[in-house]
């Protein structure tokens, strides 16, 4: 485990694509609306919105990966204790404060029982474990039986790697360096590897809104230099499922008995 802690100065720059540590550098992001992050708080409303209300009192919802508990705000009502497990401390600390159980572990080899989790969340988490298949026997055993899995990642495509890093890391929405593509996930190979472990999902593109997403970087480059301007609430894009697969996806299925 790392610590969250660790000398930043002390390190070698730039860290190499989908090193952890980036994600201590960019602490101070993950809750600023037009931050670096950005993004994820878009596609966190997105995944929300595929959870149900618990069925039952004391219903466990496990996000893995959960970063800084962004998917917090928007379980908000539904009636989950929301556990978070991650690798980086430091944003474990902040989910914390979001009223997220924090658990300081590895998605692969998840220190929770089987069978413990109405919900398993994964957003955009696959696309960082170099061992995905690992991360989804997890997930996939962490559920009981009628449990949902609910996850969005990017797919393992040329257009992916095209939108998601080489253009998108150059614009605000991503931070550079934080993908390696050759981990981004096949959604057909997802699907059968979720049937594998009793998970049929079900999968759709979806994509920032067109006319959302520009407004958004209209605003970021505007206020670059001056005041920030917090994004409203009501001004942020919102994920629209599309047509394709092929560069963003969510995936959504029930455990079988
Ligand atoms: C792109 S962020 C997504 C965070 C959160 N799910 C969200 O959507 O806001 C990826 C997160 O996965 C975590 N992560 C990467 N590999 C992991 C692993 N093997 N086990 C647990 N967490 C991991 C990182 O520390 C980071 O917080």
């Amino acid at each position: 485990m790392r610590d969250g802690s660790s000398r930043v100065s002390d390190r070698p720059r730039p860290l190499p694509p989908n090193d952890p540590r980036q994600y201590d550098d960019l602490a101070d992001e993950w809750w600023r609306p037009d931050g670096a992050f950005a993004m994820l708080h878009w596609l966190a409303r997105a995944r929300a919105a595929l959870v149900p209300p618990a069925a039952r009192p004391d219903a466990l919802l496990v996000d893995l990966g959960c970063g800084a508990g962004l998917l917090a705000p928007h379980l908000a009502g539904k009636g989950y204790r929301h556990v978070g497990v991650d690798l980086t401390r430091s944003a474990l600390a902040q989910a914390a404060r979001h009223g997220v159980t924090p658990v300081n572990g590895d998605a692969t080899a998840v220190p929770l029982a089987d069978g413990c989790a109405d919900v398993v969340a994964a957003g955009e988490l696959l696309e960082h474990v170099p061992d995905w298949r690992r991360a989804v026997a997890e997930a996939c055993r962490l559920l009981r039986p009628g449990g949902l899995l609910v996850l969005d990642t990017l797919n393992d495509t040329a257009l992916s790697r095209l939108i998601a890093v080489e253009i998108g890391e150059r614009l605000p929405t991503v931070p550079r360096g934080i993908h390696d593509p050759r981990l981004f996930v096949d959604h057909r190979e997802l699907v059968a590897e979720c049937a594998r472990h009793g998970v049929d999902l079900r999968v759709r593109g979806v994509r920032p809104g067109l006319p959302g997403t520009l407004a958004w970087l209209l605003r970021r480059i505007r206020s670059r230099g001056g005041r920030p301007q917090p994004t409203t609430v009501g001004r942020v894009p919102r994920i629209r499922p599309t047509w394709s697969t092929s560069v963003l996806y969510q995936g959504w299925g029930v455990r079988r008995g």
